[in-house]
């Protein structure tokens, strides 16, 4: 299963991916393409340094929306996908685009969806007294965060914890998260959705 991972940042979610990978806890899936829309995302080192093809699209050299999608398009095609795994990529996305990948885009979320759909996730989650957060993978359809889920992760919510705190623990359930759900695609542990 050829596997195509889009970031913006840090690319912590793709360095767990990458691990896998190479301890073989993968399944059938390769990552065969890394793109960023930012040049400095610390992420695209990370690929270079496990020898994945890396690409920038920068979303600031496009007039709008559906220009920059399309030139990602025109970069991730020759990939020839199987699955486009958005792993912290900070852009939405158009309808355009979505339809193009009709069930072969998931992305992870930093919440128990649908809870806490968009950002500060868990400056909500603390907010709203809760006692346990999470990370979710979804199948990515036009709605934002609001495609069928695939698999969740619940971590505890501990009496002193910051955003900070709670971010971090949900960041590193998020490592063991998307990696099982992209093993278990391409095993077919997980069947394919009509998204
Ligand atoms: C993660 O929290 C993910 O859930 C969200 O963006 C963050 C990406 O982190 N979509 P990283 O770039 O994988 O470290």
């Amino acid at each position: 299963m050829r596997v195509v991972c889009l970031i913006s940042g840090s690319g912590s979610n793709l360095q767990a991916l990458i691990d896998c990978e190479r301890h073989g806890q993968l399944g059938t899936a390769t990552l065969v393409g890394v793109i960023a829309n930012r040049p400095d995302a610390q992420g695209l080192k990370r690929a270079e340094s496990a020898m994945i093809p890396t690409h920038v699209v920068d979303h600031r050299s496009y007039a709008d929306r559906l220009a920059f999608d399309r030139a990602l398009i025109d970069v991730i095609d020759p990939l020839k996908p199987d699955l486009v795994v958005l792993a912290g990529f900070m852009r939405i996305l158009s309808d355009h685009f979505v339809e193009h990948y009709k069930g072969r885009l998931i992305n992870i979320h930093p919440s128990l969806l649908p809870k806490y759909k968009g950002l500060d996730t868990h400056q909500r989650a603390l907010a709203s007294g809760d006692k346990t957060a999470g990370a979710t993978v979804h199948w990515v359809t036009q709605a934002l965060d609001s495609g069928e889920i695939i698999r969740q992760v619940e971590v505890p919510i501990l009496p002193d914890d910051t955003a900070d705190s709670l971010q971090a623990r949900v960041l590193a359930a998020e490592h063991t998260l998307y990696p099982s759900v992209v093993r278990d695609l391409s095993l077919g542990v997980i069947s394919p959705c009509d998204a």
